[in-house]
């Protein structure tokens, strides 16, 4: 559904609007995202899940008061897992009924915000976090809809620091160690200020393959039908989180919406029946496969440097500051040529950003026309997930804007920052 393609003279242009205009209006680097595509990704994830589910877009992969708002018209919830994201999800108008609140070491003034809000359910992450969240709704003489942060096990097949369901991490309690168990009992044992409304599984991110959500699944079901056996009751929620992967490059192959909501449909469905359950209540919480895809981050050639017999440096007026994925993940992205033609042989390039340390790459490896100059902008696809909102000032970088372009117009959803955004903080 991405609306990119290339004028007569070469020049790209994403939802009407040509990128050469859009540098020259609103500078570069800026991460220019498609709205229609957006929307349809967040429709897709809808219309997969259908009526009997619900799909939580996590805010973490990249928040803003205009992405707020189409996800709210496009019939889909909010994940949120900070007070900074909380307070955009509400000002971008995010029923608060519709907002789920994760954190692993939530305070309680944390907590306290959310339940005042009236978040629709606080996922509970350790036994301290239980009884802190208890005090609060009594306090405030509410009873609090909570899910339990459930970790089941599963070793996901993606980087080691973005994969959360097996047993060594900090997040959740643990299936296997009984900790799940005891959390169970524990917020069962809060009734009149907990309500407790099911559980919750994430594994991890960027992954392709449906398996573990459904090994995730199925012990999430198991479970069910054991607090269904020690305690009576049937909880009526899962939640099997987000993770789903995206391509970067044309080695990776991802999973369609419809694909992980039938796989999922199906496994619960087979499981609940076997465990004599009602089927409970399904949600999702894709970030990444909704807006990763959706962004990409234009910037302008600064410099080319080739070294003999390796490769070809190109500097470009951004870098780690702005997608610090590569130098973290070890991440593959590509890159195009987008302000013209170019019939040049291909050259192996190396895209580098300006701050001062040699890990600052934006591309490792690629292909770039040998004619490439200084002045050219170049694209790298795929930066709409964990890029914006991982940015950094470092160096004293200032973190580009967020430009939305539909229907040929580009409207600037986050601002670049400036000088005296830096300046306004450093108050000695
Ligand atoms: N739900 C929970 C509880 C999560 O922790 C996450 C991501 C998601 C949903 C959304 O996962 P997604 O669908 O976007 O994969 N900074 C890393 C990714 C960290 C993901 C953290 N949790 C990266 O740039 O790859």
């Amino acid at each position: 559904s991405h609306t990119v393609a290339r004028d007569a003279d070469g020049v790209v242009t994403v939802g009407g609007a040509t990128v050469t205009a859009l540098a020259a209006e609103f500078g570069t680097p800026a991460y220019v995202l498609d709205e229609a595509d957006f929307r349809a990704r967040a429709r897709a994830w809808r219309q997969a899940f259908g009526a009997g589910a619900d799909v939580y877009y996590a805010g973490k992969a990249f928040l803003s008061k205009a992405v707020v708002r189409w996800l709210h018209e496009e019939g889909l919830s909010l994940d949120v897992c900070s007070p900074g994201e909380l307070a955009v999800a509400l000002a971008g108008g995010m029923p608060p009924a519709r907002i789920a609140l994760h954190g692993n070491n939530k305070s309680a003034a944390e907590l306290e915000q959310a339940v005042k809000a009236g978040v629709g359910h606080i996922v509970v992450d350790s036994a301290q976090e239980i009884d802190r969240l208890a005090a609060i709704a009594a306090g405030q003489g509410v009873r609090q809809p909570v899910l339990i942060r459930v970790t089941v096990g599963v070793e996901a097949h993606t980087h080691e620091f973005i994969a959360t369901a097996h047993e060594d991490q900090k997040f959740g309690f643990s299936l296997a160690q009984g900790a799940a168990a005891q959390a169970v009992a524990q917020v069962l044992g809060h009734h009149e200020a907990l309500e407790l409304r099911g559980l919750h599984s994430h594994i991890g991110s960027q992954i392709f393959d449906t398996a573990g959500f459904e090994v995730a699944a199925r012990r999430v079901v198991g479970l069910l039908a054991e607090i269904r056996d020690e305690h009576g009751v049937e909880l009526p929620e899962i939640d099997l989180g987000g993770g789903l992967g995206i391509a970067y490059t044309s080695e990776d192959d991802p999973r369609e919406p419809a694909e992980i909501a039938t796989a999922l449909a199906e496994i619960v469905r087979r499981e609940c029946a076997a465990q004599r359950l009602r089927a409970p209540r399904l949600s999702v919480e894709p970030g990444r496969a909704i807006v990763g895809p959706t962004a990409f981050t234009l910037y302008q050639v600064g410099t080319v440097k080739p070294l003999a017999g390796l490769r070809t440096y190109v500097s470009v007026d951004g870098g780690m500051s702005d997608n610090i994925r590569t130098a973290l993940y070890d991440a593959a992205y590509s890159v195009a040529l987008v302000s013209r033609r170019s019939q040049a042989e291909p050259m192996l390039v190396r895209v580098v950003g300006k701050h001062c340390e040699s890990g600052d790459i934006v591309v490792k490896d690629a292909f770039l026309p040998g004619d490439l100059t200084p002045g050219d902008l170049i694209a790298v696809p795929a930066t709409g997930a964990y890029c914006r909102s991982m940015a950094s000032n470092y160096n004293h970088a200032l973190r580009p804007p967020v430009l939305a372009v539909a229907d040929g117009a580009a409207r600037v959803i986050v601002r670049r920052e400036t000088e005296e955004d830096l300046l306004r903080l450093d108050v000695g």
